[in-house]
């Protein structure tokens, strides 16, 4: 594991949008079309991941564009007689090409746990979908020293992972304590997480893209992407207005 070098330069082009629960359908198509003309001066990749109720909507107003819609979420299963649940079919159908799976409020607020991520993980893998797989420590662990360790147990069950192309699986590298909180890790111990993945991941996928997420910036995104291992951010809140999020792009490029 390299220590990180001053002379690093930023390699984030990808900006994954989570919106949550933060916006209503009206407004996620409204901030949807406005998004897609910044991605069109903007060299770094958008992709959105809408409300599940506002999915529908969004895909059809970037349709055939450039920027990506996924799900916050996805069924293991197809259909039947799972309520409350979507299944990845129905993603595909809405024009989705992605899902995040395993994000901390999922593990922390409704009992998502590795096993159950994985299991969504490799269900839209199956179906051709990419996936983002969200892992992280939470404040106590980091503080026990344990931080390495659970990001491990957190990907143990995602391989081996049934990938049908190269990138099509992305881990998203989001500690508990720093998502909404306004707090984030140095470009260091970024760094030093994202190698451990990385090596991890190393047995099985070639070449896997790990992003940061966890209170995102324009303010903080030049200084988080100098961990060379960052192929881009999952933000949250400054993703959810139009002006902050122009404001990250323009810094990122
Ligand atoms: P935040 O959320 O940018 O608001 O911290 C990140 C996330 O939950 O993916």
């Amino acid at each position: 594991m390299g220590p990180l070098k001053e002379s690093q330069r930023s390699s984030a082009s990808l900006v994954v949008c989570n919106w949550k629960a933060y916006l209503g359908i009206e407004e996620s198509v409204t901030l949807a079309r406005n998004a897609l003309a910044l991605a069109r001066s903007h060299a770094t990749a958008l992709w959105i991941a809408p409300s599940m109720l506002s999915l529908g909507s969004v895909a059809q107003a970037v349709r055939g564009s450039m920027v990506a819609v996924g799900a916050q979420n996805c069924f293991w299963d197809g259909k039947g007689a799972f309520t409350g649940e979507c299944t990845a079919d129905e993603l595909i159908e809405l024009g989705c090409t992605f899902a995040i799976v395993g994000h901390s409020e999922r593990r922390n607020l409704f009992g998502e746990t590795s096993a159950s991520a994985a299991k969504r993980a490799h269900a839209l893998l199956r179906s051709g979908l990419g996936v983002i797989c969200c892992v992280g420590e939470s404040a106590h662990e980091r503080a026990q020293g344990h931080t390495l360790e659970t990001i491990l147990e957190q990907l143990a069950p995602l391989f081996p992972a049934p990938l049908a192309r190269p990138g099509q699986m992305i881990i998203a590298y989001e500690p508990v304590w720093s998502v909404g909180s306004g707090q984030t890790p140095t470009a260091s111990q970024i760094h030093e997480v994202h190698e451990l993945i990385k090596t991890h991941a190393a047995q099985h996928v070639e070449n896997l893209r790990v992003l940061y997420g966890g209170s995102v910036t324009a303010a903080n995104a030049a200084e988080l992407a100098r961990a060379p291992s960052v192929a881009g951010f999952l933000v949250g809140g400054a993703s959810t207005k139009l002006d902050s999020l122009k404001a990250l792009l323009d810094t990122l490029g």
